[in-house]
């Protein structure tokens, strides 16, 4: 979507996958200042997303949203405040359709959907001072052309209500899987390609509730064309630093997304987060692989059902690439510089997680732990014609 936000993957932190609807004004603030104490703002991670369950379950008299007087006594707008005086940005949840994904469980009655109030929301949350909008399906019914009519709907209000806002979507929840189906490009910055993810490393769903690490990478990784500067594949809120998973794992999680040029979106406490959990989630190397200016996102270069090997063309022509192991034993993952869209014969790799470098005439390998990536900083040499993903086709009939 061209609105002139997101032309690299919006990195933040959303509230959902630790706190789920256990949210109040000052658990937001307290992450808010942990983003910043842990240096992870000066590192690119802006957006705080308040996800579901910060509304009051009835409009105000005059139809308007409002924040739960309860949970955020001080109001939506000085949350807003709270955030834009540290240098952040504000997010939030809201639903088209009659109940969000929590009261569709039954957790709220009543009904805050923006379906029928997109102009006065979109003002609303302009109003508040929204950067980012994360606008969830959460209906089991719906065919793809009624969730695209809906969708666009809350896209051109945006737009009318004149504040640069991040449009992110999730056509899954609680629906038939449509991302992959669709190019959401025309409609949204990010879309969610899955249902909703777990926190462990594989869930043994191909495309169901509830997704584990490697399945979504399954789902996402052919979906690289999608990707380019205003619009990125959203393979959900990380899970690094949630336990479930194994340092290796972890690693893999993050090295997964930073390449696959999918927004950053911690979903840990930030509060309490262990020695690992920073070294991950800070790593310079791969913040600087997911935030190049081409906006690519790795495609596949070779996978052999356990050993996979993905490319992401960088903007000095750099490459970077990952050898990701599948399986479940240690193994060596190899490909070329050529292969990987470099031409010549001496190049230099920088191992992302060591920051150890290395010379080679052309083979780039590693040796892999069981769901180990291993990403390399390919530089040196040429650079041969771009991959196809930086000739963008819509999938769509027409762009905005
Ligand atoms: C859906 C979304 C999640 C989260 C919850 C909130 O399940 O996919 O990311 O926003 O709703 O209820």
């Amino acid at each position: 979507l061209d609105n002139g936000v997101a032309r690299t993957p919006p990195m933040g932190w959303n509230s959902w996958n630790t706190f789920g609807c256990n949210i109040n004004e000052s658990l937001i603030r307290q992450h808010a200042d942990a983003i910043v104490s842990s240096g992870m703002r000066d590192l690119g991670y802006q957006y705080v997303v308040v996800d579901d369950c910060w509304f009051n379950p009835n409009r105000d008299s005059s139809g308007n949203l409002q924040g739960d007087p309860t949970r955020f006594p001080s109001g939506m707008k000085a949350l807003g405040d709270y955030l834009h005086a540290r240098g952040l940005k504000f997010g939030l949840y809201q639903v088209p359709v009659d109940k969000t994904c929590a009261q569709y469980f039954g957790a709220y009655p009543g009904a805050t959907g923006s379906q029928g109030h997109e102009a006065q929301d979109a003002r609303q949350f302009a109003a508040w001072g929204v950067d980012f909008l994360k606008y969830d399906w959460c209906s089991p019914n719906g065919t793809i052309d009624q969730q695209v009519t809906t969708f666009a709907k809350m896209r051109d209000a945006l737009a009318a209500a004149g504040r640069p806002i991040v449009y992110s979507i999730n056509p899954n929840s609680i629906h038939a899987k449509t991302g992959p189906l669709r190019n959401w490009g025309d409609v949204a910055n990010m879309w969610r390609t899955t249902e909703d993810i777990t926190n462990t490393w594989d869930s043994g769903q191909t495309n169901g509730y509830p997704m584990g690490i490697q399945n979504i990478v399954n789902v996402t990784v052919p979906l690289a064309s999608y990707a380019r500067p205003g619009q990125f594949n959203d393979p959900d809120m990380m899970e690094v630093g949630r336990g479930g998973m194994t340092d290796t794992e972890m690693r893999s999680h993050f090295a997964l997304w930073a390449i696959m040029a999918s927004p950053l979106i911690a979903g840990n406490d930030l509060r309490s987060m262990s020695t690992a959990t920073q070294a991950i989630l800070k790593n310079a190397n791969l913040i600087a692989v997911n935030q190049d200016s081409l906006g690519q996102q790795a495609t596949q270069v070779s996978h052999d059902g356990t050993r996979r090997v993905l490319a992401k063309r960088l903007a000095n022509g750099d490459v970077a690439v990952a050898l990701f192991n599948q399986g479940s034993s240690t193994t060596t993952v190899s490909t070329t510089a050529a292969a990987v869209g470099k031409s010549g014969t001496s190049f230099t790799l920088l191992d992302a997680w060591t920051n150890a470098t290395s010379s080679t005439s052309g083979t780039i390998s590693a040796s892999v732990p069981a769901h180990g990536t291993v990403v390399y900083r390919v530089s040196g040499g040429g650079t041969t014609p771009p991959p196809t993903t930086t000739t963008f086709v819509s999938a769509s009939s027409g762009r905005c």
